[in-house]
């Protein structure tokens, strides 16, 4: 077990011991897609932690309008008040063709100050590269959002051969002490982002 897992347990880590709502984020709407599975193992692994209130932001289930006219639309909505709600964020996604999917991308262009000075880590997979291709091309992406990327990642080389047909790793050891470090610097960074925030309104200084 980590060594920062107690910590994060009993709400060390936090300066306001509050809770920090996390919208997980899926990166494929395709179907059959893997993205379910991968995403059920990290809802697992965050929800082991009552520091995290954790809600599900899924492409496939929303309805947005492709020429990113910002025009009133209730999936819209839904999206930007998740998104709004939200300290930190975790994105699930898996690699096209050396990059992210366009849905991802889609869902990112959105919005825009609802993500704003906030922390967000990645759980990636894919075939030989887990993924890693399509994360580093996302830190860009939301470098320009203001987002802060988390450092530490987890992916899934070769995904389909590590998990068994109920969604659970063959040997699950590494995966999850790699999310509890990712969880960690998360959790860090979504408070001290959170109290800036606070503080200082970050509108005043994105343009
Ligand atoms: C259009 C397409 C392109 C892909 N390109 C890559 C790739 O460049 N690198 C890789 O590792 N896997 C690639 N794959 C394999 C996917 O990572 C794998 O199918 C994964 O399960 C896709 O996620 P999903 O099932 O949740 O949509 C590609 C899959 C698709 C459908």
């Amino acid at each position: 077990m980590s060594a920062l897992l107690p910590a994060l347990a009993t709400g060390e880590l936090t300066r306001t011991n509050e809770k920090i709502n996390v919208a997980l984020i899926y990166g494929s709407i395709r179907e059959g897609r893997y993205c379910d599975t991968v995403a059920n193992w990290a809802c697992a692994q965050v929800r082991k932690h009552p520091q995290f209130a954790l809600e599900i932001v899924d492409p496939a289930k929303l309805s947005l309008q492709p020429q990113l006219d910002r025009k009133e639309n209730v999936d819209l909505n839904v999206l930007r008040a998740c998104l709004d709600r939200a300290d930190a964020f975790i994105v699930i996604t898996p690699e096209y063709n050396h990059g992210y999917p366009a849905p991802l991308k889609h869902l990112i262009d959105s919005v825009s100050r609802e993500w704003q000075a906030k922390p967000l880590a990645f759980v990636s997979y894919g075939g030989v590269s887990g993924g890693l291709r399509a994360v580093e091309q996302l830190r860009q992406v939301f470098g320009e959002l203001h987002v802060a990327t988390m450092r530490n990642s987890v992916s899934f080389a070769n995904a389909w051969e590590q998990f068994d047909e109920r969604g659970h790793l063959f040997a699950p050891a590494r995966a999850e002490k790699s999310m509890e470090m990712m969880l960690a610097q998360l959790h860090w960074w979504a408070g001290a982002l959170k109290d800036a925030r606070c503080s200082i309104p970050y509108g005043i200084v994105a343009t």
